[in-house]
């Protein structure tokens, strides 16, 4: 199975693009829903969680797992993944950061690139390192944006606050003549039409959407070794942390259909 790993619920947004592009497979997913939003927290802190997170769904079946949070991969995949090099284990883990990095680098023509995120993503400074690994000569500007998550969590997302904040958010960036923006956190997406708007459209965004149904289509291809390995049921099954009710109801909005959870606890007592 392929397991995908949020802090809660907009990973969900993810899960729904990536199930729409390769339906033969089966899916975890797990949303740390009882300890979201994972953007305010200590680096430390969300690497630990999302350890726990990832080790949870390679203790279900899963044989690959996604970071669909960009806060979680922003300060933890490359931990995660030297971890299990170090290890020698055969523990496949992917995450939203790098794909968009390097779409980023590739859709940008005068190299200037803005990235929206969590407090947590901008201040690992991940997405600067990872566009400038593809190419150095890129210059990244990063803007923190930490009312757009409790705003769209709580169904504002068609309000003239939600036009406002974006407003504000982006204007630092586009004052920096970028051409490219990078929709860095798993919420941004459920806002993604009216940011396209008030940047315009000689802004490239990269969203989820466009950018990891793919680069895990492509994984897959790349990775037959892999790809061999996995349940092709169809199916999807949905783990959180949190209250289960809320999960299914705020998790709905993300995934576009109902879904149905089961409840667990990933507490530091289970590790
Ligand atoms: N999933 C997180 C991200 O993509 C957003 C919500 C949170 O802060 O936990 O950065």
């Amino acid at each position: 199975m392929i397991g995908l790993f949020d802090s809660g619920f907009g990973g969900l947004h993810v899960l729904r693009g990536v199930v729409k592009r390769l339906p033969r497979y089966g899916y975890l997913y797990l949303g740390d829903s009882a300890r979201a939003p994972y953007g305010p927290r200590h680096s430390d802190e969300v690497y630990a969680f999302t350890k726990q997170g990832v080790e949870f769904l390679f203790a279900r079946g899963a044989e690959l797992v996604v970071l669909a949070c960009n806060t979680a991969s922003s300060e933890a995949l490359r931990a995660i993944q030297q971890c299990y090099q170090k290890a020698n284990d055969n523990k496949k883990v992917l995450g939203v950061l790098i794909p968009f990095a390097e779409a980023a680098a590739a859709r940008t023509r005068t190299k200037r690139v803005g990235v929206m995120g969590t407090e947590g993503t901008v201040r690992s400074g991940a997405f600067l390192r990872e566009i400038t690994k593809v190419d150095a000569t890129i210059k990244v500007f990063q803007q923190s944006c930490p009312l757009l998550v409790p705003l769209v969590e709580s169904g504002q997302q068609d309000s003239e606050k939600a036009d406002a904040l974006i407003r504000e958010y982006t204007r630092p960036l586009l004052e920096k003549n970028i051409d490219t923006l990078v929709l860095g956190c798993t919420h941004y997406g459920i806002l993604e039409e009216k940011i396209k708007k008030i940047v315009g459209k000689d802004i490239h965004v990269i969203s989820d959407r466009d950018v990891m149904p793919e680069s895990i289509a492509a994984y897959l291809k790349r990775h037959p070794e892999v790809e061999t390995r996995l349940e092709k049921n169809s199916m999807v099954r949905f783990y959180c942390t949190g209250d289960k009710k809320h999960f299914e109801k705020l998790g709905g909005i993300f995934f576009g259909k109902a879904i149905e959870a089961v409840q667990m606890t990933l507490g530091v007592k289970d590790i």
